[in-house]
C-alpha cells in the first residue's frame, strides 16, 4: 500500500520546514520528487539530501507567484502529484496586527503566495492530469484560514481560506477524471522537537505537542496514493485535536 513508484511529485516551498518533510516522505515511498523553492540553494540541498537517502529527486526552483516561471518549470513535464506547500504570513508573521490597523497595500503579498501561488501551480498541471486520467493535488492550508484566528494575520487567513475553497471547487470539477484534490489544514507545527517556547505553545494543544514535518509527510503520502482515490474535495485538519472542522 501507498507505493508511489513511477509517480513524479512536485512539492513547492520544499527547501525547509514542512515542505522538506513532505518531499522526504513522498521520496521514501518511491516517487521521483521535484524539490521546488524560491531559494535555489535550499532546493538543491534538499534534493541532494533525498538522493543521499536513496530517493530520486531533483531541484526545481521557481517563484510560485510568477506564472511565467511556474509554466516554464512545469507545463511541459508530466506531473502526477502536486503539493502546494509554499506559503507564509509575510510581514504579518513578524509584525502581527489587527486587520483594521493594516494598510491595503499589505494584503497583496500574503494573497499572492498563499492563494495566487496555488492557482498558478494547480492551473499549470491540472490539464495534463485530467488528460492522463490520474492526478493528486494537495494544498497545505491552515486553521487560520478554515477557522480563523485572532493573532493579527487576517490577510494570511484570507489566502489560506481562499486556497481551501479554490481546491474544493476544482476537486468537484475534476472528480470524474481520476484526479483528486484535497487540502490539509495545519495547526501549530514545529520543525524542532522540545524547547521552552515549543513546550509553552504545546500546552493549548489537546495532544500536548506540536505537529512535525513527519506528521504532515505521512498524511500527504496517503493523499498522494492510489489508495486515496475516493478521498477528494476535503479540507482535512491535522492539528493534534485543536482544529475539529
Ligand atoms: N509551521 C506552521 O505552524 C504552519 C501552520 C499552518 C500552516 N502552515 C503552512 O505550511 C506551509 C509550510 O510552512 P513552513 O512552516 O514549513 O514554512 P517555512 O517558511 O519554514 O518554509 C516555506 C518555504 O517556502 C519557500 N517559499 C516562500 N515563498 C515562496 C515562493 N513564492 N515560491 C516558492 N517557494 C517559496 C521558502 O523559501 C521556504 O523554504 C506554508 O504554506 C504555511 O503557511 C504552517
Amino acid at each position: 500500500m501507498f507505493d508511489l513508484a513511477g509517480r513524479t511529485a512536485v512539492v513547492t516551498g520544499a527547501g525547509q520546514g514542512m515542505g522538506t518533510g513532505v518531499a522526504t516522505a513522498l521520496g521514501s515511498r518511491g516517487a521521483h520528487v521535484l524539490v521546488n523553492d524560491i531559494d535555489s540553494d535550499r532546493a538543491e540541498m534538499v534534493a541532494a539530501q533525498l538522493e543521499a537517502d536513496g530517493a530520486s529527486a531533483e531541484a526545481l526552483p521557481f517563484d510560485v507567484t510568477d506564472l511565467d516561471q511556474v509554466q516554464q518549470a512545469m507545463a511541459e513535464r508530466r506531473i502526477d502529484i502536486l503539493v502546494n506547500n509554499a506559503g507564509n504570513a509575510g510581514a504579518h508573521a513578524m509584525r502581527p496586527r489587527p486587520f483594521a490597523e493594516t494598510e491595503p497595500g499589505e494584503w497583496d503579498a500574503p494573497l499572492a503566495v498563499n492563494l495566487g501561488g496555488v492557482m498558478n501551480c494547480t492551473h499549470t498541471v491540472l490539464g495534463g492530469m485530467v488528460e492522463r486520467e490520474w492526478g493528486r493535488v494537495i494544498g497545505i492550508v491552515s486553521g487560520a484560514g478554515t477557522q480563523g484566528v485572532r493573532i493579527g494575520v487576517a490577510a494570511y487567513s484570507a489566502g489560506k481560506g481562499g486556497a481551501a475553497g479554490l481546491l474544493r471547487s476544482v476537486a468537484l470539477e475534476v472528480a470524474r477524471s481520476g484526479v483528486t484534490v484535497n487540502s490539509v489544514a495545519l495547526g501549530l507545527m514545529s520543525n524542532t522537537e522540545g524547547g521552552e517556547i515549543t513546550a509553552d505553545l504545546a500546552k493549548g494543544i489537546p495532544t500536548g505537542r506540536l505537529g512535525t514535518p513527519r506528521d504532515l509527510g505521512a498524511l500527504c503520502v496517503y493523499l498522494a496514493s492510489e489508495e486515496a482515490s475516493w478521498m477528494t474535495a476535503q479540507t482535512i485538519p491535522l492539528a493534534g485535536g485543536s482544529i475539529t472542522s
